[in-house]
């Protein structure tokens, strides 16, 4: 209730110089119904579009709205005669991802596409040539970024610039969604002038204004001390400018989607965040699928848990697979396997508990794997074992088996463990295996 107030104070002092000249009978026009027909605003006409639409699949509104709308209807019916005329609150109309009103995931995703680029049309058609709109925006998936974008480009925006904004408070039904980033992208779009515009080369244009767009951005975002999944999100923002910017983008005969913007970004994203994590000794190219997600996953978590969507959507970007692999397996780059920790045979990095995922520590991987390493990830936990049981020279002589001995990637490795692993007697360990090797 102290929200609403709040809420209601705010929008009645906006209000207070208006109405002392007299101007406040013209000065508001309040509309209820979809955004995808403002009746009554006339084209041209407004400075700025200021939206906060539905993040993608994240919240049912109208579902939710139902619990209350019955009781509103038997309470305040006599009231407000003809607001509660309808059973139910509109579903058809809704702007949201909902699979179970459109049949399936992609019938949801197309529906969204459907009614966002309707509520972006009516934007651009009230809204003054030099005038602006803004969105917030937060989500995790790659495919709500996707429909997103695609949808505001349809509509006839570019994109001209993208922040990543800390504004939800911890305990919003947004924040409690696993979907949902801790901070909010504000996205800012000016409506598109494609009359002089020919297709953009991805290969020889985009790509490489894309990644120093991406490469600065992560500069600027280091003061706002995102989390790396949050960073990761602010970059396709940053990515999806560029490519609006230049779209139609064509890659030899095909059109290039925006996924690939953002596959892009994530990929640079991920160099920085390894190269960062191993102080410069490791690149993301040194490592396989596996080791670079346990990089990655130490530099975010150390050895706690992290939802198992977190690693799903960095799946998503990195262009790997994540699956179940009980007892021994054949690795390859585009599988990251994840085994249950009572499995008694535990060659994967990752234990699953639930929607949880953490790394399994050196010990509790299966010996056997350990003894014929596929990873670099397998030979630093080898590695650990082996010094535990028999000391710097057992250690040496593993990566001599192995011919590892004096692989920089593995030292980097190791430093990575060394600095982010979260248990003192870890950390000493790895340093001193680091010292004495
Ligand atoms: C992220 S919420 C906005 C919350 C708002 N900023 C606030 O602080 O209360 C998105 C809102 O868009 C509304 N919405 C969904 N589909 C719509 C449509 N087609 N036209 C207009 N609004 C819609 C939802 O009912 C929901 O209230």
């Amino acid at each position: 209730m102290s929200q609403v107030l709040d809420a209601y104070q705010g929008i009645a002092e906006l209000l207070q110089e208006r109405h002392r000249q007299g101007l406040a009978s013209d000065a508001l026009i309040q509309t209820l119904g979809p955004a995808t027909a403002l009746d009554g605003i006339a084209p041209q006409s407004v400075d700025a579009v200021v939206m906060d639409p539905p993040y993608y699949d994240n919240v049912q509104y109208s579902e939710l709205s139902d619990f209350y709308y019955v009781w509103q209807k038997r309470t305040l019916s006599d009231l407000y005669p003809g607001w509660f005329d309808d059973e139910v609150t509109d579903k058809q109309n809704e702007a949201v991802a909902n699979p179970a009103r459109d049949g399936s995931a992609k019938g949801a995703k197309a529906r969204y596409e459907e009614l966002m680029q309707g509520i972006f049309a009516e934007s651009r058609r009230v809204l003054k040539p030099e005038g602006i709109m803004t969105l917030m925006f937060t989500h995790k998936s790659a495919d709500a970024w996707e429909t997103l974008t695609n949808a505001l480009i349809e509509a006839g925006w570019d994109i001209s610039a993208c922040m990543p904004v800390e504004s939800e408070g911890g305990y919003s039904t947004h924040q409690m969604n696993m979907a949902s980033a801790a901070s909010t992208i504000f996205i800012a779009c000016r409506p598109a002038d494609r009359s002089n515009r020919s297709p953009s080369g991805w290969a020889y244009e985009v790509r490489s204004k894309l990644e120093s767009a991406v490469r600065e951005c992560l500069a600027e975002f280091e003061v706002l001390k995102l989390n790396p999944v949050d960073r990761m999100i602010a970059s396709w923002g940053r990515a999806l400018r560029v490519y609006s910017e230049h779209w139609p983008v064509q890659d030899g005969d095909e059109e290039v989607p925006p996924t690939r913007a953002m596959q892009e970004a994530a990929r640079v994203v991920a160099e920085e965040e390894v190269s960062r994590l191993s102080g410069g000794l490791v690149t993301v190219d040194d490592l396989d699928a596996e080791s670079r997600l346990a990089v990655i996953a130490l530099g975010i978590n150390g050895l706690g848990e992290f939802a198992f969507d977190d690693a799903l959507q960095m799946s998503r970007s990195l262009n790997f697979h994540l699956q179940q692999r009980n007892g021994n397996y054949r690795v390859s780059d585009d599988l990251v396997a994840y085994a249950s920790a009572g499995d008694s045979e535990r060659a994967a990095p990752l234990a699953i508990r639930g929607n949880k995922l953490r790394l399994f520590k050196p010990e509790e991987r299966a010996a056997q794997r350990l003894e014929h390493p596929q990873t670099l990830w397998d030979l630093l936990c080898g590695l650990i074992v082996l010094y535990r049981d028999g000391g710097i020279v057992a250690a040496r002589n593993y990566l001599s088996t192995h011919g590892k001995r004096d692989n920089a990637a593995l030292r980097g490795l190791l430093k990575v463990w060394a600095n982010e692993c979260d248990e003192d007697d870890l950390r000493r360990e790895a340093l001193l295996i680091d010292y004495e090797l």
